[in-house]
């Protein structure tokens, strides 16, 4: 077990915290999700209750070291100002810089400071041009990340698959850490799923390419008891079995992959489900993200497709299928669409199946919906306040399922 923040002792202390404020804009720079920052309001509320003074820290984008005006945290901090109803204190450029230190060095308790972008500073992935990392610059920028506060909270676990400066560079040089709020509740969500699911335990994969999605296969197929395969990923599944899949997006290098997953679930006796029939269309506009007034949709009467045709969503029968298992499941976790959910006529099943994992969880089935797409999916559905838990990763959510260690969190110390 990790210290969390209600182990360590904050009152009136200077707290360094770790956010992941990498939330999505539009074109006029409006932030259009701001989960990840909502999340993080028990965390700061908490310090500011014990008088803390608080000095959050996160990256926006990929700058790759460089100032990038676009991605500045500038507009985060103004939001985060608006909603605590203070003025959040903010620097712009360089996040360690003199004018920087001095306003953390003069930071008086209950006052919160932002600061920009970490990743506008080549210190904080420390790697260079060839992708290799430079631990010394790493560790330089880490000190002076940590000479800023005296204590640290980890509670960006958006982040914590990721060994930077300020995710496991800093610990080394506070004087305690511990995991924030946001990350003690993901933890225990997943942890509980993982390790402890209550059974029937059900997982729900979705997305393009079996190939994103093969460790997290592997890792589930021993851990649960079904797993419902959707989007492209299923043609990739059906075409190993020799089912036509006409001119759907298919990966034909990953055939013997499927395979051998086939294998494995057999030996493991995992009832593993594909889409018995699909939505299919014969011409779409990938770019626009539109159907054509001149193309064909159809659903199909089986699992095959045919010649010219492509597989854009799972079928009425599929959800019928799927919705069954889902109503017998007592753990549900789901990753990833099961269609072309951006397009509405192909969003049905996405949909269908989002409403009855939120009508099995309102009667205590635990669910937990993450990774990037499947969060969106979640909200096109109206359904992302009735899951039992959405995970505010995207990256680190798919590392947890996984199986990986995240070293944002593997570094913070041990609860005594
Ligand atoms: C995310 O959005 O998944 C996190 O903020 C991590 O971002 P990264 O993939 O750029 O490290």
């Amino acid at each position: 077990m990790k210290k969390t923040l209600t182990d360590i002792d904050v009152r009136g202390k200077k707290v360094l915290v770790r956010v992941d404020y990498n939330v999505p804009f539009d074109a006029n720079f409006k932030i259009t999700n701001d989960k990840r920052i909502m999340e993080t309001l028990p965390t700061i509320e908490y310090l500011l209750k014990k008088n803390a003074s608080i000095i959050l820290m996160s990256h926006l984008g990929r700058p790759k070291g460089k100032v990038v005006s676009e991605m500045s945290l500038k507009p985060i901090a103004i939001r985060l100002g608006k909603i605590l109803g203070k003025s959040i204190k903010f620097v712009s450029e360089n996040c360690v810089s003199v004018e920087s230190k001095k306003v953390a060095k003069n930071l008086k308790p209950g006052q919160i400071f932002l600061l920009e972008n970490l990743r506008f500073h080549p210190g904080e992935e420390s790697k260079n041009d060839s992708g290799e990392k430079n631990k010394s610059s790493m560790d330089t920028f880490a000190k002076d990340l940590a000479s800023m506060g005296e204590v640290f909270i980890q509670d960006a676990f958006g982040a914590v698959h990721r060994s930077h400066a300020s995710t496991t560079g800093i610990v080394k040089y506070v004087k305690d850490a511990a995991t924030g709020f946001l990350v003690k509740k993901e933890l225990k969500f997943l942890r509980k799923i993982l390790e402890n699911p209550v059974r029937p335990f059900l997982a729900i994969l979705g997305g393009a390419k079996v190939s994103d999605k093969i460790s997290i296969i592997k890792n589930l197929l021993e851990k649960v008891d079904s797993i419902i395969i959707g989007g492209a990923m299923a043609y990739t599944f059906l075409k190993a079995q020799d089912v036509n899949t006409g001119a759907s997006l298919v990966e034909n290098d990953k055939l013997d992959l499927a395979l051998d997953i086939f294998k494995k679930t057999k030996e493991r006796k995992v009832n593993f489900l594909l889409p018995v029939d699909h939505v299919i269309t014969n011409k779409i506009d990938f770019i626009k993200k539109n159907v054509t007034s001149d193309a064909t949709i159809e659903n199909t009467i089986d699992e095959a497709i045919r010649d010219g045709f492509m597989g854009v969503d799972i079928g009425v029968k599929s959800i019928e299928k799927f919705a069954e298992i889902i109503k017998s499941a007592k753990t549900i976790v789901w990753n990833g669409p099961l269609g072309i959910f951006e397009i509405d006529e192909f969003s049905k099943g996405t949909v269908e199946i989002a409403k009855v994992v939120a009508d099995v969880t309102d009667k205590g089935v635990i669910s937990v919906i993450g990774g990037g797409d499947s969060i969106t999916a979640a909200k096109k559905a109206r359904i992302d306040k009735k899951i039992s838990h959405i995970s505010t990763g995207g990256g680190a959510f798919l590392e947890f399922l996984e199986g990986k260690d995240l070293p944002g969190i593997t570094v913070l110390p041990d609860k005594k």
